[in-house]
């Protein structure tokens, strides 16, 4: 649904300020009919990367295809034709006070000069899917942030988009009702078949709702791909750092502070396991006692869901030698665990 190829954009130096590179060689696809989600710190240019997608930034250099089309190379006619199929929600809501929530999401149907009969048939069915029916004569100061959102989102369905761009929609809303946009997003995508890219800095939603996702750091994408493929696969340290918050994976602080980097007689190593839904650790645990005659401690771990697949870090001591230690990691290995050593305690 939309490309990226060779991706640069400059913002050119101010009189204060020096030239900033925000993109940089940016290769990017996001497959139509996905929910394809970017992640990255504030600043890394997600925002420029989805604004370059709907023509409100003009690359430096490169092509950003959309369903066919380069964007770019549109002029100013052709890109509000090309807008109308694409539509964006914000962090902000961007809803007007003077208007009720039926005329906010009425308003790209006015601005496109769509007859009256026809912007109340429009209209009417998406304050439904959004589940503010009852809502449609009040003001935005009469709702709440998540209802808010629902109106912004009703109102970037207006124009029938194939593409639905999200800058930060869930960031100003509390946890519950971020899973409930997100779930809403969710129904927009499977049952009216929209592409969506949906730009954020919270792994929670990336981990919710993204069957694809790219990570981006300092204006370049440093790994894409499968949600679940990038995440399990925790390969870029940028991901891991996003990933902190994901259970397991950090130690516990009990754990960080009696440890030692090297190998020591009589010293417990510290092993960290990750199992992937279909490979149960328990009888692999309680095998590394009964085969290997190893012992093994459990100090911390979660089991998480990404891209609707568990997934899960046990964090062991064990106590044995360095051959038996790379001996149970194959033997973990040979059963689809995989582990690393992250240090050594008394
Ligand atoms: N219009 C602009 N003029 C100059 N610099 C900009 C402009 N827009 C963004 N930037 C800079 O580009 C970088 C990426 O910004 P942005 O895409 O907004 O990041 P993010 O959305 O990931 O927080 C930042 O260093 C930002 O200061
Ligand atoms: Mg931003």
């Amino acid at each position: 649904m939309v490309a990226f190829e060779g991706v640069s954009k400059r913002f050119a130096a101010g009189r204060t300020s020096a030239e900033v590179a925000a993109l940089d060689g940016v290769d990017l696809i996001v497959p139509r009919g996905s929910v394809t989600g970017i992640i990255g710190r504030s600043g890394a240019g997600k925002s420029t990367l989805i604004r370059l997608v709907n023509g409100l930034e003009k690359p430096t250099s490169g092509r950003v295809v959309v369903d066919g089309v380069n964007i770019a190379g549109l002029d100013e006619k052709k890109l509000r034709d090309v807008r109308r199929s694409i539509g964006m929600i914000f962090q902000h809501f961007n809803l007007l006070a003077s208007r009720t929530a039926f005329d906010n999401i009425a308003l790209p149907l006015e601005i496109a000069g769509i007859d009256r009969p026809t912007i109340e048939k429009r209209v009417t069915p998406l304050l439904d899917l959004v589940g503010l029916s009852d809502k449609r004569d009040r003001y935005p100061s009469e709702l709440s942030g998540g209802q808010k959102q629902r109106i912004g989102i009703a109102r970037a369905l207006a124009t029938e988009p194939k593409l639905l761009l999200s800058d930060e929609a869930t960031s100003a809303l509390d946890p519950e009702t971020t899973r409930s946009i997100l779930a809403l997003l969710k129904t927009i995508n499977k049952e009216l078949g929209l592409t969506v890219l949906l730009i954020t800095h919270e792994m929670e939603v990336i981990k919710t709702i993204a069957d694809h996702v790219a990570v981006i750091d300092g204006g370049r994408i440093v790994e894409q791909g499968p949600t679940f493929d990038v995440f399990t696969g925790h390969t870029h340290a940028t991901t891991r750092s996003l990933l902190g918050g994901l259970a397991g994976l950090h130690l516990p602080e009990f754990l960080t502070r009696q440890m030692v980097e090297k190998p020591e007689p009589g010293l417990r190593t510290i092993l960290r396991i990750i199992f992937k839904g279909e490979n149960a650790t328990e009888p692999m645990l309680a095998r590394l006692g009964s085969d290997l005659g190893i012992e093994v401690n459990i100090m911390a771990g979660a089991v998480d869901e990404i891209a609707g697949r568990p997934f899960g870090m046990l964090v062991v001591s064990l106590l044995a030698d360095e051959a038996k230690i790379t001996h149970a990691r194959s033997f973990l290995a040979d059963h689809g665990l995989s582990s690393e050593v992250v240090g050594y305690v008394r």
